[in-house]
């Protein structure tokens, strides 16, 4: 009788055990699935063209893997919007990471998770945020061109958290992106 119980004792501990596993291994399984939707979507929606900077190429300027979607370069300095005559409205930099234009100068943000420089202490709530107002962080100023806020917060909440998912698994890269400048009129 003793042993019986404990017989069926071990067998309840055992199914315990492996259901917890169940579950664990559930819950792994989707988070690599959403990072690798989060992977997919970057693509996608080209989000390494503006937030990785250019290097010069066999083939000319492309992406530096090296610096993936770390955003301007801090080495590159740019302090004034450069003048243009009409018609022209808008100009990029070499790196593909500063961009002119009526709103001044905009720099694509370090979306690696370095938590001093990038999006490494963002919670998924302002990321969403962001994307859904066009406002930094969901609450500060505008979120400026040529950033596409507007179709990045058109995803669903699924699709949002994928890419926040990915977003958070790339190697961080220590890189501090410089605050926008004022339009050269407005110099
Ligand atoms: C056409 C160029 C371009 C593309 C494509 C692009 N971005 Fe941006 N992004 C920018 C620029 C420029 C800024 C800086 C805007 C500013 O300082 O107001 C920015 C800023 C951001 C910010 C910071 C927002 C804030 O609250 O300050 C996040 C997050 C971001 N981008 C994520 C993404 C993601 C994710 C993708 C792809 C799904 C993407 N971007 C695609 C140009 C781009």
């Amino acid at each position: 009788m003793i042993r019986s119980t404990s017989v069926v004792l071990a067998l309840a501990v055992a199914a315990c055990a492996s259901s917890n596993l169940a579950v664990d291994t559930r819950a792994k399984v989707s988070e690599t699935s959403s990072v690798e939707r989060g992977r997919y979507l970057v693509q996608a929606m080209d989000c390494a063209t503006c937030h990785t900077p250019f290097t010069m190429g066999p083939n000319g300027p492309e992406p530096d893997a090296t610096r993936f979607l770390s955003g301007h370069p801090e080495s590159v300095k740019i302090t004034s919007a450069p003048k243009l005559d009409a018609p022209w409205g808008m100009a990029g930099s070499m790196t593909n990471t500063a961009w002119a234009g009526p709103w001044g100068v905009s720099f694509t943000m370090n979306l690696t998770p370095d938590d001093e420089t990038g999006l490494g202490k963002w919670t998924f709530d302002e990321f969403q945020m962001a994307m859904r107002t066009g406002r930094h962080l969901g609450r500060g100023r505008p979120i400026l061109p040529p950033m596409p806020s507007q179709a990045v917060g058109s995803l669903n909440e699924e699709d949002l958290r994928a890419v926040y998912d990915y977003l958070k698994s790339v190697p961080a890269i220590k890189n501090r992106v410089p605050d926008p400048l004022p339009p050269a009129s407005a110099q």
